[in-house]
This record gives C-alpha cells, sequence and structure tokens, in this order.
C-alpha cells in the first residue's frame, strides 16, 4: 500500500516525535559511562607505550563521533605506530604481539584475530568490564570518524536518526556485519545519505565541497574534504522535517523505495551511483553486492557486502516490518523497538 503523505494525523506525529525524542534523550551514554570509556582507554595507552614509546593511541568509532548509545560500552581504539608498514602481514603479527601484550597486562577475555580483514586484538579492561577492539594503523578509521563526527556537528537530527535506527537494528538483530546483517557504521552511513538527500537538503556533501580543507591521503585512497562545519551552520534550516518524518522516511526508503538492483548508496557524491558504476554486479568471492553502500573513501568497499541472500530477505523484511508497523500504529514506538 502507498504511502499517502499526511495520513497519519499532525497529532499522532507530534506525539511521536515527543517519545523519538524522549528515547534519544534516555540512549545518551550516562556521564558515568563515558568516565569509564575513559579510563578504559587510559589503561590501554599506559600499557601500550611501554612498549612502543613512540605510539598514538587513538579513540574512534562511536565513542568518537558521539554517536554511541547507551549499554553499548564497546570502545574503538587504534594504534598508530608510526613507519610500520601497513599491510595486512605485518599488521597481524603485531597483533599477535599485542595480544600478549595485553595479557600481561591483566585484560581479560584477551582474543587476537590476526587474520580479519582488519587484524584486530579484543578484550575487556579488567577493572571497569569496558569491552575494547584495538587495531593498528587503521588511519581510514581515523579520518572516516572525523567525516562522521562532523555531518554530526552540522544538524541534530542526524545524531537523532542514527541513535533511533542503531536502537532499532540492535532490538531486531539485525546490525552484526558478521552474521551477514550491516554494521552500525553502515547504518550511520545510509542516515547521513538519507538527510544529504531531503528537499530541501538536511545535509550537504562535505566532499564535493570547495576547498577542501581538510586533507589527508592514506594509501591509495584520498580522503580530502571540506571540514570548516562552522561555516556550514544553519545548512538544513531551510527543512522543517520533524524526527518522526525522518525516521518514517528512512524505513519507507529501504522498505519501499530503494532499487535494490541497480542503486549504490554514495555519502561521497551525497547522491546514488549505479552498480554498474562501481562494477559491482557480480559476486565475487564471498562479496555478493546484493545492498550497496560506498565507503566514503574505501572506494572498492562496499559496506553491505555481507549481506547475502538469506540475510538480504531478514533485513528487506524488518525494513518492512518497521514502516508497516510505523505507518499503521498510532502509536508504534514499542512495537517498532520489540526485541526479535
Ligand atoms: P557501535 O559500536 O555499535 O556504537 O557503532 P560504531 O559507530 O562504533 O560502529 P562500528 O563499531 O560498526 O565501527 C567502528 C568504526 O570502525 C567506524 O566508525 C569506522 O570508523 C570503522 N569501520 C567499521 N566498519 C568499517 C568498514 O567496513 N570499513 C572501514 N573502512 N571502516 C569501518
Ligand atoms: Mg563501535
Amino acid at each position: 500500500k502507498a504511502y499517502v503523505p499526511g495520513a497519519k494525523p499532525k497529532a499522532e506525529l507530534e506525539a511521536l516525535d515527543k517519545e523519538l525524542l524522549e528515547l534519544v534523550a534516555e540512549l545518551q551514554p550516562t556521564p558515568e559511562e563515558r568516565q569509564r570509556q575513559q579510563d578504559a582507554l587510559e589503561a590501554v595507552r599506559s600499557a601500550l607505550v611501554k612498549r612502543w614509546p613512540e605510539c598514538k593511541v587513538h579513540l574512534f568509532g562511536s565513542t568518537a563521533n558521539q554517536l554511541s548509545i547507551c549499554n553499548n560500552n564497546d570502545i574503538d581504539v587504534c594504534l598508530e605506530l608510526p613507519g610500520l608498514p601497513t599491510d595486512a602481514n605485518t599488521k597481524g603479527e603485531i597483533v599477535e604481539e599485542l595480544g600478549d601484550l595485553l595479557m600481561e597486562a591483566g585484560m581479560q577475555n584477551v582474543l587476537p584475530l590476526p587474520k580479519a580483514r582488519v587484524p584486530v586484538v579484543k578484550f575487556v579492561v579488567g577493572d571497569n568490564s569496558v569491552k575494547v577492539d584495538i587495531t593498528v594503523n587503521n588511519i581510514l578509521a581515523i579520518v572516516n570518524t572525523k567525516l562522521l563526527a562532523d555531518y554530526v556537528k552540522l544538524d541534530e537530527r542526524l545524531l537523532q536518526l542514527c541513535c533511533i535506527v542503531k536502537h532499532w537494528a540492535k532490538r531486531r538483530q539485525v546490525n552484526d556485519s558478521y552474521r551477514g546483517t550491516l554494521s552500525s557504521y553502515c547504518y550511520v552511513l545510509m542516515c547521513i545519505h538519507l538527510l544529504q538527500q531531503r528537499q530541501p537538503a538536511i545535509l550537504p556533501c562535505l566532499q564535493s565541497l570547495k576547498p577542501a580543507t581538510f586533507q589527508r591521503t592514506v594509501g591509495q585512497w584520498m580522503c580530502d574534504y571540506y571540514d570548516d562545519v562552522e561555516q556550514l551552520k544553519g545548512f538544513g534550516s531551510a527543512n522543517k522535517e520533524s524526527l518522526s518524518e525522518l525516521v518514517w522516511a528512512f524505513f519507507e526508503h529501504w522498505a519501499w523505495k530503494h532499487d535494490y538492483n541497480n542503486a549504490v548508496v554514495s555519502v561521497r557524491t551525497g547522491g546514488f551511483l549505479t552498480k554498474s558504476q562501481k562494477e559491482w554486479t557480480r559476486r565475487v568471492g564471498n562479496e555478493r553486492h546484493l545492498v550497496c553502500i560506498e565507503d566514503p573513501f574505501e572506494l572498492t568497499h562496499d559496506l553491505g557486502r555481507t549481506v547475502d541472500r538469506q540475510t538480504n530477505g531478514v533485513l528487506h523484511k524488518e525494513f518492512e516490518r518497521a514502516a508497516c508497523v510505523l505507518r499503521d500504529l498510532p502509536s508504534p514506538l514499542e512495537k517498532l523497538l520489540e526485541p526479535y
């Protein structure tokens, strides 16, 4: 059934907005939680500088771009070793060594994954049970975290929408790229893209604005973009859409409007590309390209690559379920976020 704009009574939309904004506030990590994460970072840092005095230890991911939601106290940490070759083998070796070192430093459940696409050690900081993923010279992740953080500063509706979508994805168990659904990072890119696509646009495309005030090349990838966000304050103010309208637009798009056969979501260009432009038309190894989300910097990287036939069906059903619940129930929030 096609959606008729305005079909939902104004009073219902306003009530939903109020509930959504309350939920967003509840989902913000508490100061105690932030402090625990900060303490964990310091514990990791002091363990690492003993072995590598010249290293830098960065926080990235949601704890660094304001998009973390509470009760999900994982932190993403990157060990930067200047001058280290960046190939996966070397990183894998460092990850093995890191594993031993972290164990000696008293970290718990230490699990080195040296053969992962991005080699990583997973562990828990003993003192405060914060879970940590640590990667080595993962400079792209630091740069894409900054890009997301800059988008977050431009319009408060992005943080609100991401919070609701991430919370929904966790509740409905479609937030696990290892199991064939989508990562949080991918959902955030989908949200940014949606706000770039609204008419009038709520977010600009920072990678097409000139001049590029931030410049960095990582390996073969040029990561330049316009990062003077102060100059862009108020960019989206001509668009008056409320959070409930945007949540609806998100699910409506992914339930019914998205051209799954051809379209590639591209935050880099602020628009859609085609699968043939990207040469993402056929399966290569485990990469099926059923849902295509282009990484803003690592242009050969499709964040939807992990989706297979089965999980594609699951995802699509969940998007449709969410859209139907939003459309049909006068007070849809509880049902929308019902644990799977
Ligand atoms: P939560 O942990 O669920 O709160 O979300 P998050 O925003 O931290 O995202 P996630 O844990 O999925 O990823 C953490 C960071 O890793 C992201 O912000 C990116 O910087 C980076 N990242 C994750 N997946 C990829 C990927 O497939 N490619 C690249 N280049 N970076 C990624
Ligand atoms: Mg994370």
